[in-house]
């Protein structure tokens, strides 16, 4: 299924996500600029990514530990999300996000 990924400069990113990887992996594993040093723990905040509107809605809800977490990304929005707890599933095919700002 397709992951489409737009990085900080504004260019798009058509990926091949696996299922059941989580977006942060799919995003990591093409190379583009997403640090998620907690390797996926949902315990740093870098792997922060906006949402395209379309599919805010249709995203299963942030658990706890992700909204909490939040707080400590850059640049939080509504649509703000931590990629390593959005997991890939085929409902998900051309799911759009943006990467958010890079934090110090
Ligand atoms: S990789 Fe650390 S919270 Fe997602």
């Amino acid at each position: 299924m397709k992951l489409i990924v737009t990085d900080r400069t504004g260019n798009e990113h058509e990926l091949t996500a696996r299922d059941d990887w989580s977006a942060m992996e799919v995003i990591r594993d093409a190379n583009l600029p997403l640090s998620a040093e907690c390797g996926g723990a949902c315990a740093c905040a870098t792997c922060h990514v906006y949402v395209d509107e379309a599919w805010t809605e249709r995203l299963p809800a942030a658990q706890q530990q992700e909204i909490d977490m939040l707080d400590f990304g850059v640049a939080v929005q509504e649509n703000s999300r931590l990629s390593c707890q959005i997991k890939m599933t085929p409902e998900l095919e051309g799911l759009k996000v943006t990467l958010a700002p890079e934090s110090l």
